[in-house]
């Protein structure tokens, strides 16, 4: 068996076996809720209690990075008690699950808009960020108040602001601008509940990502279908535009 260590070295190759970046669109918590009676909030509460579960399959595996799609940009636009209550669940669950998540060495990271939300969330966010900054273990990035539209132009404002001069605007220099600066483009990108579309997730990031969608709602997302997505993922072969050497 290998170590997690040459495993990431192979991926970092195009040849690995076990993604280094999962990044995930948590998709399918209100008709979770819809299809029991229930009201769509207590899918969103049942599906950020999933992400813990989630989180132990991944690192057990030897996952560096995951990415998890909690709240778009576009979301604003439901119901504005379902963004309350979604925005709500989120900063409970910060406050709930940091403490944990930092004895677990998880560093973790908010990608997204810091301006929109509430001051309160925005201290949960600083606190979590600040507390697990130095942790060597997963990189959990919670995606939320995130576009990558929105993360695209972000990028090139900053960029402008900077006086970088034109022909020092590189791919390389560009990524280091996104809100995903410090972790690899992701590996595999996962979307449950049935939808086949990117929803405005990792625009940039995910030109060569691996796609895999799974009819099954977020809540109901198993460790056992997380492997055998797992075990897909180690079945394809990543091209990258290039043709394969002959075996
Ligand atoms: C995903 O679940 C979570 C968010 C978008 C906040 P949905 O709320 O989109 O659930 P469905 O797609 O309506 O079932
Ligand atoms: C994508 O789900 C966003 C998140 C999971 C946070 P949506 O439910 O918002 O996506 P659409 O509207 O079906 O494309
Ligand atoms: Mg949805």
């Amino acid at each position: 068996m290998q170590t997690k260590a040459a495993d990431s070295q192979k991926v970092s190759q195009g040849q690995g076996k076990v993604p280094v970046h999962v990044a995930i669109i948590m998709d399918g918590n209100g008709r979770w809720a819809q299809k029991r009676g229930l009201p769509r909030l207590d899918g969103h509460r049942v599906g950020v209690d999933c992400i813990q579960r989630i989180l132990k399959t991944l690192s057990a595996k030897g996952v560096e990075y995951v990415t998890l799609y909690a709240f778009s940009t576009e979301n604003w636009n439901r119901p504005a008690e379902e963004v309350a209550g979604i925005l709500e669940i989120l900063q409970q669950a910060l406050r709930g699950q940091t403490e944990a998540l930092h004895k677990n060495n998880v560093r973790i990271v908010h990608i997204g808009k810091q301006d929109r939300i509430s001051p309160q969330l925005q201290d949960e966010v600083a606190y979590a960020e600040g507390l697990t900054r130095n942790n060597t273990g997963i990189t959990l990035n919670v995606a939320f108040d995130y576009g990558g539209r929105d993360e695209i132009l972000e990028a090139v404002r900053k960029i402008i602001r900077d006086g970088v001069p034109e022909d020092q605007v590189d791919e390389a220099l560009f990524r280091k601008y996104l809100f995903t600066g410090h972790s690899p483009d992701p590996d595999l990108i996962i979307r449950t509940g049935g939808e086949m579309r990117i929803s405005n997730f990792l625009l940039w990031q995910s030109a060569y990502s691996e796609y895999f969608h799974t009819p099954t709602l977020w809540p109901d997302l198993d460790s056992e279908e997380l492997e055998q997505v797992l075990e897909a993922y180690s079945n394809r072969q990543r091209r990258f535009g290039r043709v394969d050497p002959e075996e």
